[in-house]
């Protein structure tokens, strides 16, 4: 048997010298990540009617255990009665909620972590045969997955749903949570209003590309006016749509330029694929066929252009937890993580499949040592 030298033996070199850059802190509006791993928002499909399950607290409570710097909560999280809370997702403008809000926020904190939700208008994706609300979206065009044809929204009716996402957000602060991610990715309204084969409208929700972002600058810019300066404000976005005549990589970095030009946004999560289409379905999840770190070119492009701290979907994949951190740090440093020319660092790479069900993994490996390979 080959005796391993001293150099090999990985659990004596501290944790933090083995991932240097992805256990550094980060801080955002004066609240402290103590670590770049972040899990990123997936529905879990456990509500009941919109409402929280003490089972999704603990499991999100249970990544904080784990060592999460960061657990994003609550995939595709309504904050508006004509969005369905579909799937067993969470209806964050119901005020029931608050209880379950504040106990998932003191959890987190309790373990060290930060904590934040997603929230969003689904807009045409959805069906109204299930929830039987009408679909409500820019124009009439149906999304080929869920093949509804939508109501298209009246002018006067967009800023009551500017107004909804600033009223889930005053909600979520008043309940402890450090921050609200808003999303378009995954085929969500806001998407829906970026892009002009989808978005037809004649108003100025449409037409010109400031028409087409102008929906997006004013939920953040109300979200940022409803909450208070330490609390941090995200944006998830595909970096590419992956669609046929769709947004790409030079569209999309236009758009969040826009809505990084706000100043209203702290964080952007960045990914790809959209809901717009089945195969664009796929680069949304993206399966073991594509490569590790898929979007990692295109996020570190995006981070450069638009200049604000961005979360990287890493694309770890599902499997066992140390497995998937080596993969995590492996494409954090391939695209998230590398240094700036100025010696700081502000990727942080962001984990999801990899950390479902293997909350303890993170801690696992810090307490390790980790692997040298990774961060
Ligand atoms: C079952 C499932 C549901 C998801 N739901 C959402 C969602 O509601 N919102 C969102 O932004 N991302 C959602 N995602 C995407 C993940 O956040 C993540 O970007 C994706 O799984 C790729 O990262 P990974 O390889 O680390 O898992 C979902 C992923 C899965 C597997």
């Amino acid at each position: 048997m080959t005796r391993r030298g001293p150099t090999s033996d990985r659990s004596s070199v501290p944790a933090g010298e083995r991932y240097p850059l992805l256990l550094s802190p980060l801080e955002i509006r004066g609240r402290q990540l103590r670590n770049r791993i972040v899990s990123t928002p997936h529905a879990t499909g456990w509500s009941r009617d919109g409402l929280i399950d003490q089972s999704e607290v603990d499991y999100h409570v249970r990544k904080a255990a784990g060592g999460c710097g960061l657990v994003m909560t609550f995939g595709s999280a309504s904050v508006d009665p004509s969005t369905e809370a579909s799937y067993g997702s969470i209806a964050l403008w119901d005020e029931r909620n608050e209880p379950a809000l504040r106990v998932l926020a003191d959890g987190v904190h309790a373990e060290g972590g930060l904590v934040m939700s997603q929230m969003t208008h689904m807009g045409r994706r959805g069906t109204s045969a299930i929830s039987g609300i009408p679909l409500r979206a820019p124009s009439d065009i149906p999304e080929p997955v869920h093949m509804e044809v939508p109501v298209p929204l009246e002018t006067w009716e967009i800023p009551e749903i500017v107004a909804r996402f600033a009223n889930v957000a005053r909600r979520l602060e008043r309940c402890g949570l450090d921050g609200a991610e808003v999303t378009s990715f995954g085929g969500h309204l806001i998407e829906q209003f970026f892009d002009p084969l989808i978005n037809t409208r004649t108003d100025e929700y449409g037409g010109s590309f400031e028409n087409r972002v102008r929906f997006a600058r004013e939920v953040v810019s109300a979200v940022r006016s409803a909450v208070s300066e330490s609390f941090i404000v995200g944006f998830r976005m595909a970096s590419d749509q992956c669609l046929t005549g769709g947004l790409g990589p030079d569209e999309m970095i236009e758009v969040a330029k826009s809505i990084a030009a706000t100043g209203a946004v702290d964080l952007f999560s960045v990914s790809g694929g959209s809901g717009a289409s089945r195969l664009a379905t796929g680069y949304f999840v993206p399966p073991d066929a594509l490569p590790e770190g898929v979007y990692n070119e295109r996020a570190t492009r995006f981070r450069r252009e638009v200049g604000v701290p961005t979360l990287v979907s890493v694309m770890a994949g599902v499997g066992p937890p140390d497995g998937d951190l080596r993969r995590g740090g492996r494409c954090a440093r391939a695209g998230g993580l590398r240094r700036e020319r100025d010696g700081r660092h502000r990727g942080v790479p962001a984990l999801d499949r990899a950390l479902v069900g293997q909350g303890r993994g993170v801690d696992r490996v810090r307490r390790a040592g980790g692997h040298p390979r990774a961060g």
